[in-house]
């Protein structure tokens, strides 16, 4: 791995599958991870084996399919959850056990009721136990967004003599602003004694919406490895979505960042989350939404047919969709009728599409968006249908 290739951990099924109303068996959950593995996540966090039998046998079978990644579960800072977990990962060609206790005064003062020298022993104790099963130990803070900085580098210390290999710094409330998270990272990979021998990792979630900017700042501060969903799904407002932290990174060349992700099935992986728990994905999702690449506008369709960058910053098929679609409706223009009239089999000449775009104004004034089978009827009830016909 070079040092500027950013790991990208995919906690679809287990932060993920935390959103209400979603249950996944697990073959539904073993076909998510076999496609997770071959579009190229590094880490599949396929789940909390201690919370459920039904959450053991589905990270079992994954650490029994996974070829390429490793394979990830969950676990409190509880002896028993991490016994647990290292008997579901046992057939895993790469484990890994993730380890964890909330750090911030909120946690420590309400959760645990205990003090911070506490918690900085039941870290300790939490990495070593897990040390004991797998080489691959990541620690999470949780509430590390909300943590003091200094009393976290503390925690992270204690962490990496105990042996973590990663250190996760959750932003679990998703309270933090992007320069904030983006200066805590900095601050640990300043402070914190032995951090050459970890990545770090941003967590994210999105209840201001700032999930993505989050981890990249991240990443930018130093961070090696973005935790996230596809489709950005997960509890409350979610996680960080994985198909937009990773095309930032490619569209960003500058940044020298990059990720091991086939970008062009991202698409396809993004419908198969959302039908298999089926969540429905906002149309205007980023990336992945049925409105990321249609252009609707007479301005914006004109410069589309002329080039395509005039409006779109991705190539469509970058992320596995065929093509950019021109949406006519009635704030469409005659280049956007010409160009889906071509489609469906006319070539309209300069005075025909005169005549045809009056017929379609009427038409659309009536209807919201206009289909192929409309643009066949607009055409053979405009005046010169016979005229476009003979041609
Ligand atoms: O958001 C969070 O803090 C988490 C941890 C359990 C890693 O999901
Ligand atoms: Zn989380």
């Amino acid at each position: 791995m070079s040092n500027n290739n950013i790991q990208i951990f995919d906690t679809t099924l287990r932060d993920g599958e935390q959103v209400p109303g979603c249950k996944l068996n697990t073959d539904q959950k073993s076909v998510i991870a076999e496609q997770l593995d071959r579009l190229g996540v590094d880490v599949i966090e396929a789940g909390f084996p201690v919370s459920s039998p039904g959450d053991f046998k589905s990270v079992e079978a994954i650490s029994k399919i996974v070829k390429n990644a490793t394979v990830c579960g969950l676990t409190r800072s509880v002896q028993n959850d991490i016994k647990v977990a290292a008997e579901a990962l046992k057939y895993a060609v790469k484990p890994r056990i993730h380890t964890g206790i909330g750090t911030s005064e909120s946690h420590i003062v309400h959760k645990f009721k205990t003090t911070q020298e506490d918690i900085l022993r039941r870290a300790f104790d939490a990495v070593k136990y897990a040390k004991s099963f797998v080489e691959d130990v990541e620690f999470y803070a949780e509430d590390a967004g909300r943590t003091d900085n200094e009393y976290l580098a503390k925690v992270c210390e204690v962490a990496i003599k105990a042996g973590a290999t990663v250190l996760n710094i959750p932003d679990t409330t998703g309270y933090c602003l992007p320069s904030e998270y983006g200066a805590k990272i900095k601050y640990l990979k300043e402070n914190v004694k032995g951090i050459e021998k970890a990545i770090l990792s941003c967590h994210c979630h999105n209840d201001l919406g700032l999930a993505t900017a989050n981890s990249i700042e991240g990443v930018i501060n130093g961070a090696r490895q973005i935790e996230c969903t596809i489709n950005g799904i997960g509890e409350r407002a979610g996680n960080t979505a994985l198909e937009e932290v990773v095309m930032v990174l490619k569209q960003h060349p500058y940044l020298n960042l990059d990720t091991n992700i086939n970008t062009s099935m991202l698409y396809g992986m993004s419908q198969l989350v959302s039908d298999s728990m089926g969540i429905y994905t906002q149309p205007n999702k980023a990336i992945v939404g049925a409105n990321a690449f249609a252009h609707s506008s007479g301005i914006h369709q004109d410069g589309v047919i002329k080039n395509r960058e005039t409006y779109e910053i991705i190539d469509p098929k970058d992320v596995g969709v065929t093509n950019s679609a021109i949406i006519l409706t009635a704030r469409s223009g005659r280049a956007a009728l010409a160009y889906r009239a071509k489609n469906v089999g006319y070539e309209l000449t300069k005075l025909q599409l005169d005549e045809v775009y009056a017929n379609f104004l009427k038409f659309a004034d009536r209807n919201k968006e206009i289909n192929d089978n409309d643009i066949h009827q607009i055409i053979e009830t405009s005046k010169v249908y016979q005229e476009i016909l003979s041609a």
